[in-house]
């Protein structure tokens, strides 16, 4: 009879009579004892309930096929994988190969071929993990990179110059605050070439700060030290609020994007690289700190972006 229907007012009174609140369905289970009659009993209603739903022939008078139908919801990249994505791309543009290399590596990548000896002071810059595993012996012990130039070697030994590479990778430090997460994100550039020299590596940051953060924005090259570079710099960009002008938020205008520099002969040595005939440059930057100094993106706790909050990732 439900199936036949094609009378609305009909299917909703035998709906009532059957499936209502004082309907027949609702007297009966209130007599059902047996739990075999109360499995019969379901399986009735369900057979009813599914013949009121079936029977679909007045309900076509109440679909509106013009109303937009549900969207399932649907994710996005992480910001960070995004960002990784735009600055992997503007350094293609300008000849630069995309590498990767561990992120579990030897000593003698993370310090030792970067003219850091095995007791230099300079290694405790990096609140570097050890890996407890055994020792090699040519190589040292294992630690979870807590830079990404370790690739600069790596990339020596592997490709003769010239060189133009970067390198994005994970790197770990024994640190957490608001704006340092224990695992994060850097990208190593690194060129090789006959007559590289220091207005090479102005000009590739100048490309690189325009393209990534806009073209009002400047950067600035100050002295600094690393054993892997000389010399070595800080490089800074005006901050996105003032533009260099000073405000609250920055060092009297400037943010700090991280550590480059002209690559040290004894690093080039390590790598094999006749030092007569070619220098080099190298840069290396955090990218969420990077992704961070763009303008419109305020995240004022870095830890957020690895919380798995989807509350947060939402808004990207
Ligand atoms: N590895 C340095 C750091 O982690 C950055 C750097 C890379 C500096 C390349 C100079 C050249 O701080």
């Amino acid at each position: 009879m439900i199936m036949e229907s094609n009378d609305k007012d009909e299917l909703e009174r035998l709906r009532i009579h059957y499936l209502g609140k004082s309907g027949q369905l609702a007297q009966i289970s209130k007599e059902i004892r047996d739990p075999e009659v109360g499995r019969v009993f379901n399986e009735a209603k369900i057979a009813i309930e599914q013949a009121l739903s079936l029977n679909t022939k007045h309900q076509s008078l109440d679909i509106d096929m013009s109303l937009p139908g549900k969207l399932p919801p649907i994710g996005h990249l992480h910001p960070v994988t995004n960002a990784i994505e735009e600055i992997s791309g503007i350094f293609e543009k300008i000849g630069f190969t995309r590498a990767r290399y561990p992120e579990v590596d030897w000593d003698y990548y993370a310090f030792e071929a970067l003219n850091m000896p095995k007791t230099h002071p300079a290694r405790d810059d990096w609140e570097t993990f050890f890996v407890d595993a055994p020792e090699n012996k040519k190589l040292g012990k294992l630690v979870l990179t807590p830079h990404t130039s370790n690739g600069q070697i790596h990339e020596m030994e592997e490709t003769l110059p010239p060189i133009r590479m970067i390198n994005i990778g994970k790197c770990y430090r024994r640190q957490s605050d608001v704006s340092h997460t224990v695992m994060f994100h850097q990208f190593e550039g690194l060129v090789i070439d006959e007559g590289i020299n220091i207005t090479h590596l102005k000009g590739t940051i100048d490309h690189f700060v325009k393209q990534f953060f806009g073209k009002e924005r400047k950067s600035r090259l100050r002295p600094y030290h690393f054993q892997f570079t000389e010399p070595s710099f800080e490089v800074d960009v005006t901050c996105d609020i003032c533009l260099g002008k000073g405000c609250k938020l920055c060092k009297e205008g400037w943010l700090e994007l991280g550590g480059a520099g002209m690559v040290h002969p004894n690093v080039l040595k390590a790598g094999k690289v006749d030092t007569t005939k070619y220098t080099g440059f190298a840069f290396g930057w955090g990218v969420e700190r990077t992704y961070m100094m763009k303008s419109g993106v305020k995240i004022d706790d870095l830890r957020l972006l690895y919380s798995n909050d989807i509350r947060f990732l939402n808004q990207f």
